[in-house]
């Protein structure tokens, strides 16, 4: 079994075909495979020059019709860290991430496009406020993919949306811009671990979308997860109890009986954005 196939049946299960010549040829997509997320790291500071050409190559990937609708925000002010830090508190390993990025959708730019030809925009729906998001998801990705091919190490974070109204204050972020995740980065003080998916079976569909057998997927996915990456504690115990078998399902479950940023919509239509 060659290397990539090796982590790709640790991730997925068996449920993976056999690696492709094309996928051999160069390093890459071995690289791809084994990618994770790194939440510690060296002291070592990035080079800002390096975090610069970074988001350049970031801002390299598609956008929706070449609307170019995200932004990059790269902390670099101390005090302005502290700051941001201070709205989001209790994560020692963000606040000691030699580099904090934070990605923003940015819709304001197209608006004024529009006001500088005087033409009118006539596109206030949540297409617009959703085609802003994915661009800027889309560079974020794109930025860890070109970090981690030199052996960064970084860590999305949406955690600052919890407090996205005071981010965007800090950040000063206009009407129809607004933070759709941070990056933390540096050079990786630790291997990490490579994370399990759910089976492609379960996630990639062929000609129409299909759920057949999907309940049996993800129980099968929490036995193989259980066995190799056990959760180190039950979220929630005191609410739903202990239980023998505790499963990624179980996990996610648990995590959304909780609400979480339910306040963001609210946030969205002060930024200015229709939501309907
Ligand atoms: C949009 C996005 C937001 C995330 N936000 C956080 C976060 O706030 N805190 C955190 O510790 N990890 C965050 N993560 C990292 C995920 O927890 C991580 O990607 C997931 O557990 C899978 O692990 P892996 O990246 O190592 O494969 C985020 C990931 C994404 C894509």
């Amino acid at each position: 079994m060659t290397k990539i196939e090796e982590v790709l049946k640790f991730r997925f299960g068996d449920d993976v075909p056999d690696t492709p010549d094309a996928l051999q040829q160069s390093d890459f997509p071995a690289k791809l495979a084994a990618r994770r997320s790194h939440r510690h790291f060296k002291p070592d500071p990035v080079d800002a020059d390096l975090v610069r050409a970074l988001c350049a190559l970031a801002l390299c990937s598609a956008s929706k019709s070449d609307l170019q609708q995200r932004d990059i925000v790269i902390i670099e002010d101390a005090d302005q860290r502290a700051k941001l830090m201070e709205i989001i508190p209790g994560n020692t390993w963000m606040e000691t991430a030699p580099a904090f990025l934070v990605f923003c959708a940015n819709n304001r730019r197209q608006r004024q496009l529009s006001e500088w030809h005087d033409i009118p925009f006539a596109n206030d729906h949540i297409d617009t406020f959703f085609n802003a998001s994915v661009d800027a998801g889309i560079a974020l990705a794109t930025f860890m993919t070109a970090a981690e091919s030199i052996g960064l190490g970084c860590c999305p974070v949406s955690a600052i949306r919890n407090e996205a109204e005071k981010v965007s204050a800090l950040l000063e972020m206009p009407a129809h811009v607004f933070p759709v995740a941070a990056l933390a980065l540096g050079w990786p003080a630790q291997e990490g671990h490579i994370s399990m998916r759910l089976p492609l079976a379960a996630t990639v569909h062929t000609d129409r979308f299909s759920e057949a057998g999907i309940s049996d997927q993800v129980r099968a996915y929490d036995r193989r997860r259980a066995e190799a990456q056990p959760f180190s504690r039950q979220r929630g115990a005191n609410r739903f109890g202990e239980v023998e078998e505790y499963g990624w399902s179980d996990d996610k479950a648990r995590q959304y009986a909780v609400p979480e940023r339910a306040d963001f919509g609210s946030f969205i239509r002060n930024k200015g954005f229709d939501l309907s």
